[in-house]
């Protein structure tokens, strides 16, 4: 029997920051899978900054939002998917959908560690701020760390890793709730909020004795004041620029990057396909930290497909803390 599955898609490219008008929940029927195929039900869907330059250019109109989610295969006719088994997939904003089994991997049951795991530390945004920290910005035990975003999902993981390898760590971040969690929670040395005064000078008052590794979530006034801040022989790990994503072409503002050359800065992008030899490596230190509590994560989830969009619109405008989901069943 056929069923039926809400999506959300995208309906208009935005202009500026994403609206709910920019979306369109549509009605769709998914049939019994065929010979080789699977249904799977979504549990739980990611909300990720990298989906706003996509609207502008990538995502096409008038279908699902891409992204990445976990579901429960319901119907399978396909040896390699067991029913009931909780695969990873990146079929987006969707309730069900069939599939071939391409692009499905089964989802590792870790003891003690709840499925929001899987799309957060243990997850894409852990895997990046393990890998982008450790082997993109070659961080050292004791080192001087600046971490912007640092209450999102990759930001949050990656200065607590900093300070596991005894950093002293400064986490910038937008609101005043955030800074606390940063503090009391997460345990930073110290966090402020971008919004109450210049990045950097509160940098500067808060980083005395300079940065040697800079984990760039936000570019534009963010790179500019760390590239001011920089020790001789930074490294500057370039995960993400989100203040110029609502932009068209992720443009983003930066005025000094002459300093990587008097202080010798090491300055690279990177994504987590660059460092995919650390998955096993990353996967069992990060469920000890998980289990002994050494990292701690929070997640803000929305619940039914309903509220996909406005999670987007809100993810971008920084209502979360941690990672942003949508939770569609139990
Ligand atoms: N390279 C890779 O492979 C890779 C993989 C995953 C993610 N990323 C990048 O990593 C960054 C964080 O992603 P995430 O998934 O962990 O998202 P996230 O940090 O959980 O959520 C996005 C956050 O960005 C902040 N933000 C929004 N607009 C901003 C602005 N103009 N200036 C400063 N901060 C702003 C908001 O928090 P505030 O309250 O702090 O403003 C918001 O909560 C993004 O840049 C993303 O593109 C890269």
């Amino acid at each position: 029997m056929p069923v039926t599955s809400r999506e959300v898609h995208l309906v208009r490219r935005p202009d500026g920051a994403p609206v709910a008008e920019d979306f369109a929940m549509v009605m769709t029927e998914v049939p019994e899978p065929g010979a080789g195929e699977v249904r799977v039900r979504n549990l739980l869907m990611s909300v990720d900054p990298a989906m706003r330059p996509r609207m502008s250019v990538g995502q096409a109109l008038n279908e699902a939002m891409m992204g990445g989610a976990i579901g429960r295969v319901e119907a399978s006719r396909n040896p390699a998917f067991k029913e009931g088994a909780l695969v990873s997939n990146r079929f987006g904003f969707r309730e069900a959908f069939v599939s071939d089994g391409k692009g499905l991997s089964p989802v590792r049951d870790v003891a003690g560690v709840p499925l929001e795991a899987h799309m957060n530390a243990l997850g894409g945004p852990g895997f990046t701020a393990y890998g982008g920290l450790l082997r993109i910005g070659a961080l050292k035990d004791g080192e001087q760390v600046f971490v912007s975003t640092a209450a999102g999902a990759v930001g949050a993981v990656a200065s607590q890793i900093a300070k596991i390898k005894g950093c002293y760590v400064v986490g910038s971040t937008g609101s005043d709730d955030k800074v606390r969690w940063l503090k009391d929670v997460a345990g930073l040395d110290a966090a402020f909020n971008y919004k109450a005064a210049p990045v950097r000078q509160q940098l500067r008052e808060l980083a005395p004795k300079g940065v040697d590794v800079y984990f760039d979530n936000v570019g534009g006034d963010h790179l500019d004041a760390a590239l001011a801040s920089m020790n001789l022989l930074g490294r500057v790990a370039v995960c993400g620029m989100i203040s110029g994503y609502n932009e068209a072409g992720a443009r983003t503002n930066v005025r000094n990057l002459s300093n990587i050359i008097y202080g010798r800065i090491n300055l690279r992008g990177f994504t987590a396909a660059d460092f995919m030899d650390l998955r096993d490596e990353f996967q069992s230190n990060m469920a000890d930290w998980l289990r002994d509590g050494r990292v701690k994560t929070h997640e803000t989830v929305y619940r039914g497909i309903e509220n996909a969009a406005a999670a987007m619109v809100d993810l971008m405008a920084g209502a979360n803390l941690g990672k942003m989901l949508v939770r569609l069943a139990d």
